[in-house]
């Protein structure tokens, strides 16, 4: 197997939890996210902002189609990667597609004070999480083929994934 691509909401512990897996592994990480602003020179929220949502999707499918190429990765996709057919077909044919899925109680609070993801940034936000999590979490489900509780520390959440895909 080439890759592992941890899916699932924002604050569901993608990032935390692949971190940990590459170190136990001996894997390399790669933070989607942090990947395109590497890439770009800004911020996810500076591309949304001057460049709007459309543009950042576009930088991801690039991300998407870059990462499949290497291999021994474990990445961290951003919330939105993996609602879309592309993504999930790029990424699938480069690895394994692993869920990570919370409660939505447990995001509401995970994400309570984030600053950091433009989506984010409304009045209502449990509501929003509420709408999104609603439509994502069919996707996330089709797309992976393994689905872990991610209600757990993220040491543990990790563990059980190294212990799945072993
Ligand atoms: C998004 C999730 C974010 C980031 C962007 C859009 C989404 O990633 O890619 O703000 O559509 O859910 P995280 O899931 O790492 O927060």
């Amino acid at each position: 197997m080439k890759n592992v691509v941890l899916c699932g909401f924002m604050g569901c512990g993608k990032s935390t939890i692949g971190r940990i897996m590459a170190k136990r592994a001996d894997l390399t990480f790669v933070d989607m996210d942090r990947y395109i602003e590497e890439k770009e020179g800004m911020t996810v929220s500076e591309i949304f902002e001057k460049f709007g949502e459309a543009r950042f999707r576009e930088l991801e499918t690039e991300a998407c189609r870059e990462l499949s190429e290497q291999e021994n990765l474990v990445i961290a996709s951003g919330g939105g990667t993996l609602t879309f057919q592309q993504n999930i077909d790029i990424l699938k044919s480069s690895g394994k597609i692993v869920f990570v899925d919370v409660s939505y109680e447990n995001l509401c609070e995970r994400l309570k004070r984030d600053t950091r993801r433009p989506l984010l940034q409304v009045e209502n936000r449990n509501e929003t999480i509420a709408r999104l999590l609603e439509e994502r979490l069919p996707v996330y489900r089709r797309a992976a083929s393994v689905i872990v509780n991610g209600n757990f520390n993220s040491g543990v959440v990790a563990n059980n994934i190294l212990g799945i895909l072993r």
